[in-house]
């Protein structure tokens, strides 16, 4: 490192400047899934904290699209050209292909040209992971602009026959800008992970391990596996770790910390979580009942939601697990008075109002295997248009 580069580092934060997300517009709520599998809004509630998710549909519709919906918003917002970002990286779980990344797919759709664009894959971590890589450019003043977006469309990967993971998960994006300021920023980080967590939660196939095969999806091989019970008792230890861990670092209490910005994933992790630092419910930020786990995509739709109530200086805890298993967590200062930046919201302030796609229906028949015409009465209801 050069003394120059040493100073500026010295001087200079890695920040949040904008937030933007996106939803779409199809809700799936618990009343139409306990249609689908043998479960009851009662439960879902209780157990997870989750009323409804919001679903992407639309023929080859994928992860990149709600990804750029975000990155778009949060370029209008914050009045960035696209010709002055510096770096994408995108958190995913569920990129639209192997290859190329999704990053490189959201440039492309957002109309940023000829610039480094990479996916960063720590399942529900992932946005954690991308934005601890993305401030060591920005600290180390390699670059002044880096969008890094958290998007993952669960429901590709997700087995509407069983009950206990399709409760569980929704669609999303998030994107935040990262530019370097010399008050606000980010101040510390802390990324961990554990392979040998995979028994508990993975996608058995559609990797180089076990590429797909006719005999791989008639297994069903290609949803998400979870061994609910073990991954709770996984994340409710790391969550509380992360948190203390960092408050301690940073010679913070649970009275000079203002925000919990927790991985959404079950209610009952996030209040654990927030009792082991003692931070009262009123400073978590929780949408979980609305967007249920969205993995890359919580943390970034958390900043989106709270921005109007964010005030420059505000002292922020991130804290992720997921998948893997990884886990991590990052403490910043906020960068600006969210109030004076707030505008329309993407996906939300634009759901449709109704009808449900032939196609929807069709995947779901198959999902559950009767016929089409079995389901006749359910395209209305099965996502509902919020709104409607
Ligand atoms: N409706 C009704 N009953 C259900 C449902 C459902 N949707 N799902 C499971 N059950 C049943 C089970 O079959 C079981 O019945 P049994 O006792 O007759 O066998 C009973 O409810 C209890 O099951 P548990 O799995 O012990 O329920 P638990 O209280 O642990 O809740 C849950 C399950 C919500 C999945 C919980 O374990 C959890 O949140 N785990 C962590 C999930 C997570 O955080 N994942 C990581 C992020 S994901 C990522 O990284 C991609």
């Amino acid at each position: 490192m050069t003394k120059k580069s040493k100073k500026y580092r010295s001087a200079v934060r890695a920040a949040i400047t904008g937030v933007h997300g996106y939803v779409p517009p199809d809700v799936l709520t618990n009343a139409e899934l306990s249609r689908i599998v043998d479960t009851s809004n009662e439960w879902i509630v209780e157990r997870t904290g989750i009323r409804e998710r919001h679903i992407l549909k639309g023929k080859g519709l994928g992860t990149s699209h709600m990804g750029a919906e975000a990155v778009r918003g949060l370029l209008k917002k914050t009045g960035t050209a696209p010709g002055d970002v510096d770096l994408l990286i995108c958190a995913t779980t569920t990129p639209d292909l192997v290859f190329p990344s999704t990053a490189n797919l959201i440039c492309d759709m957002a109309d940023i040209r000829n610039i480094g664009s990479f996916d960063v894959q720590a399942a529900c971590s992932g946005f954690v992971y991308a934005l601890t890589i993305a401030a060591q450019f920005v600290e180390s003043g390699t670059y002044r602009k880096v969008i890094v977006v958290g998007a993952d469309k669960m429901s590709a990967i997700i087995d509407y026959t069983d009950r206990a993971t399709c409760v569980l998960f929704g669609d999303g994006a998030g994107a935040v800008l990262i530019e370097p300021n010399r008050k606000y920023g980010i101040v510390d980080t802390l990324i961990s992970s554990d392979g040998s967590g995979m028994k508990h939660l993975h996608q058995k196939a559609g990797g180089s391990r076990l590429p797909p095969t006719a005999e791989t999806v008639a297994k069903r091989l290609h949803y998400v596996h979870q061994e609910g019970a073990a991954v709770y008792k996984f994340a409710i230890a790391r969550m509380a770790d992360v948190a203390t861990e960092l408050l301690r670092r940073n010679h913070l209490t649970k009275d000079t910390l203002d925000w919990l910005v927790p991985h959404q994933a079950n209610m009952r992790i996030i209040e654990a979580t927030a009792e082991r630092i003692g931070l009262p419910p009123e400073r978590v930020m929780v949408t979980i009942q609305k967007y249920g786990n969205t993995t890359a995509a919580t943390i970034p739709l958390c900043l989106w939601d709270y921005e109007k109530k964010l005030k420059a200086g505000d002292r922020l805890l991130l804290a992720a697990f997921g998948g893997g298993f990884t886990w991590g967590g990052i403490y910043m200062t906020w960068a600006y008075d969210g109030g004076s930046r707030t505008e329309g919201k993407t996906g939300e302030g634009q759901r449709r109002r109704k009808g449900v796609g032939k196609a929807l229906t069709a995947r779901l028949a198959a999902m559950v295997k009767v016929p089409v015409a079995l389901l006749a009465p359910w395209p209305a209801s099965i996502l509902r248009r919020a709104g409607s």
